[in-house]
C-alpha cells in the first residue's frame, strides 16, 4: 500500500481545461477527470469536500495515490486507454487526507470524448445508503402528515358534539352519581381535543418568518430545560458562533429543539438522579451536504446529544412516526412535530443512538 501523505506533484498544475468541466461541480457524486497516466485534470467540489483538500492541491497530482489500493485505478486507466473496455466499475477505499477514516466508494471509470481523458466517478456507499434512508423518511413523513391531518379533522368534528351533549345531559340530571359519568365524558373529550389540537398544530399555525439566530434558539431551550431540571443535569454548549442568521420561524424551531431536548431529559431520569446527566448542544456548519434529495452548499448542523440509555431498539426505526412512544404516558408526537417544523425549513432531523450516547442531528440549509 502506498503512503498518501506528502502528495507527489508530478507536473505543475495543468491550465484549466477545467472550465469545460465546471458543470460537474453541480453533482453530488465525487468526480475527477484524469489523464491516462492518472494525473488529475479536474476535481469537482464534492470530491474536494470528501478529500478535505482543495482542488488546486488535487489537480496535477496522481489520482491513484488517494486510494488505499492505487494499482486498481492505474490498471483501469491502462485498460481504458487501450480500449479494453468503455466503462469499468469496482469498489475500493478512498483515503481522505484530513478526515481520518477511509471512505468506501464505488468507482466508475469511463472514457470521455477526448482520447486521453477519463472520468472517474466515486459513489460513497455509506452516503448512498444514508441518502436512500433520508428520502424514505421524507416520503413517509409526508404521507403521515396527510393521514394525521385528515384523521384529526374527522375526530375533531364529532368531538365538539359529544362534549356539548354531555354538558346538556349534566344540566338535566340531579343525581351526583350520574353526573360523575358525564364528567368522565367531558374530561375525556377535553383530553382528546388537546391531542387533536397538537396533531393539527403544525398545519394550522401561521409560519412567522424572520431572521433566526440558532444560538438564541438553543439558549431559550436551555433555560426552559434547566428550569424544569434544575439539579443533576449539565448542559454543555459547543457553539460555532460564525453561523449566520437565516430566515425561518423562530418559535417553531424553539419548539422542535425543545421537543428533542425534552425527550433527552426524560430518558436521562436515572442519570439526573445520580447527578451524571449531560446534554450537549453543538452547532456546526456543514459544507456541500446532500439531504432531502437536494445538495446544499452550506447547512447548519445542530446536534443535541445526551448520555442516556439510548432509544429502545424496538422503536428505533419509527420514532419520527406519530403516536410511536417508548415512554409510559408519552403521546408519541414530540418528534413528529419537531420533524414537521424542521421540514418546513427544508431541513431534516436524524437520530443516531447507542446506549450512553444519543445524537439528534438537525440539518437546515443556510443561504
Ligand atoms: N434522547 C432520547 N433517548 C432515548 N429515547 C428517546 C430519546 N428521544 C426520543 N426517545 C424515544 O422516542 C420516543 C418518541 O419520542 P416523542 O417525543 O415523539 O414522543 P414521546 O416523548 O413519547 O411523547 P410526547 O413528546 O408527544 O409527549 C420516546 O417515547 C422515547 O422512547
Ligand atoms: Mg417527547
Amino acid at each position: 500500500m502506498r503512503q498518501n501523505d506528502g502528495l507527489t506533484k508530478l507536473k505543475p498544475k495543468p491550465t484549466p481545461s477545467a472550465n469545460r468541466f465546471q458543470s460537474l461541480d453541480l453533482l453530488a457524486t465525487l468526480v475527477a477527470v484524469v489523464a491516462s497516466d492518472g494525473l488529475v485534470l479536474f476535481a469537482n467540489s464534492a470530491l474536494e469536500d470528501a478529500l478535505g483538500i482543495s482542488r488546486r492541491t488535487i489537480e496535477g497530482t496522481d489520482f491513484s495515490q488517494f486510494f488505499t489500493q492505487p494499482h486498481i485505478l492505474q490498471n483501469a486507466l491502462q485498460g481504458a486507454q487501450s480500449n479494453e473496455f468503455a466503462v469499468l466499475r469496482y469498489d475500493t477505499w478512498l483515503q481522505r487526507q484530513t478526515k481520518g477514516e477511509p471512505l468506501l466508494v464505488h468507482v466508475v471509470v469511463a472514457q470521455t470524448d477526448q482520447p486521453a481523458q477519463f472520468i472517474v466517478e466515486l459513489l460513497p456507499l455509506e452516503a448512498q445508503a444514508r441518502q436512500d434512508r433520508e428520502e424514505r423518511l421524507i416520503d413517509q413523513a409526508q404521507a403521515n402528515n396527510e393521514l394525521i391531518r385528515n384523521l384529526a379533522h374527522e375526530i375533531k368534528n364529532p368531538l365538539g358534539g359529544i362534549r356539548g351533549a354531555a354538558q346538556l345531559l349534566e344540566m338535566e340530571i340531579d343525581s351526583r352519581e350520574l353526573k360523575e359519568y358525564t364528567q368522565v365524558i367531558i374530561h375525556e373529550a377535553d383530553r382528546l381535543q388537546t391531542l387533536v389540537d397538537r396533531l393539527l398544530a403544525p398545519h394550522r399555525r401561521p409560519h412567522v418568518v424572520g431572521d433566526v439566530n440558532i444560538h438564541e434558539v438553543c439558549e431559550r431551550v436551555r433555560s426552559l430545560i434547566l428550569a424544569e431540571f434544575p439539579r443533576g443535569l449539565k448542559v454543555v454548549r459547543e457553539y460555532d458562533i460564525s453561523i449566520p442568521e437565516f430566515r425561518g420561524d423562530r418559535e417553531q424551531l424553539i419548539q422542535a429543539v425543545l421537543n428533542i431536548a425534552h425527550n433527552a431529559c426524560q430518558a436521562l431520569a436515572e442519570q439526573i438522579a445520580a447527578g451524571e446527566a449531560q446534554l450537549v448542544f453543538r452547532t456546526r456548519i456543514a459544507r456541500q451536504v446532500t439531504f432531502g434529495k437536494q445538495r446544499y452548499r452550506l447547512a447548519l448542523e445542530l446536534h443535541v446529544i445526551d448520555n442516556g440509555p439510548g432509544v429502545p431498539d424496538s422503536i428505533k426505526d419509527r420514532i419520527f412516526f406519530p403516536l410511536v412512544s417508548g415512554r409510559e404516558g408519552g403521546s408519541g408526537l414530540g418528534l413528529t412535530l419537531a420533524q414537521t417544523f424542521v421540514q418546513q425549513h427544508h431541513g431534516l432531523i436524524e437520530c443516531d443512538s447507542v446506549p450512553g450516547r444519543t445524537d439528534f442531528k438537525m440539518l437546515i440549509p443556510l443561504p
